[in-house]
């Protein structure tokens, strides 16, 4: 207990001793030591031992791996970081004797951490939505909802939304209306078959991104039938 306390008041004295100590009348790149000033050693290099009266501060280059980005007066250089393959991180920018290693992802994947420590698959935009900026090895995609006039049936990482197809730039008329996750539907238009007098139903010729099994839309049915029966008396008078 008593060897604490002593130990206590050494500490005290010893930072009582170096705190107060006018660091301010170092120069921007000097510490103090003792009672003069040293250089303090700058990036890519580390202290190998202070400045003396005599001698100025003694430097060693950082080995190799190693790196240090700022003025110091620390023993030793810092290691590059490891991109380690096996998390799906790869070499972004090779470091150097001043600069880290960077990290980033494999395709399809993005960093996660604050410093790329691992990764993780992007995200995937679902129906309704498209992808408004595809992720890159650092950010995950990124989604916006489908504007009118425009869909996207399908979850992707890269589909944007799709604009609707226009039933009338294509010569049909419009039997479904489009939604944000589905094309509109066209059909063709109404009118008579080559032979001038029967009726013709009305045949949905998909557009793609259509429902392939939707036929006939049933309410024209009865139509078609009253004309087909009305050219059949036609044909019988
Ligand atoms: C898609 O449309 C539906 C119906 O209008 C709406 O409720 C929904 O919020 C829309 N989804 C998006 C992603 O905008
Ligand atoms: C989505 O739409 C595309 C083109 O419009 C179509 O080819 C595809 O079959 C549709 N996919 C699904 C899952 O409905």
């Amino acid at each position: 207990m008593v060897r604490l306390l002593l130990l206590c008041l050494l500490w005290g004295c010893l930072l009582t001793a170096v705190h107060p100590e006018p660091s301010t009348e170092c120069k921007e790149k000097q510490y103090p030591v003792s009672s003069q000033c040293c250089d303090f050693c700058p990036p890519g290099r580390k202290l190998v031992s202070d400045c003396t009266e005599s001698t100025p501060t003694e430097c060693s280059s950082c080995g190799k791996d190693e790196f240090q980005d700022k003025w110091n007066r620390e023993r030793h250089c810092h290691q590059h970081k490891y991109c380690d393959p096996n998390l799906g991180l790869r070499v972004q920018r090779v470091g150097t004797s001043e600069t880290d290693t960077t990290c980033t992802c494999d395709e399809g994947q993005h960093c996660t951490g604050g410093d790329c420590e691992s990764c993780t698959l992007h995200s995937l935009c679902p129906q309704g939505f498209g992808v408004k900026q595809i992720g890159t090895g650092v950010s995950d995609t990124i989604c916006e909802p489908c504007p009118a006039g425009f869909f996207s049936n399908v979850s992707s990482a890269f589909e944007k939304c799709h604009p609707w197809t226009s039933c009338e730039t294509k010569g049909l008329v419009e039997r479904r209306a489009g939604t944000n996750k589905t094309d509109t539907v066209c059909g063709e238009s109404w009118r008579m078959g080559p032979g001038g007098r029967l009726g013709r139903f009305a045949v949905s010729v998909e557009s793609p991104g259509g429902d392939p099994h939707h036929y006939g839309d049933p309410v024209l049915c009865p139509v078609g039938v009253l004309v087909y029966q009305k050219g059949g008396q036609g044909a019988g008078q």
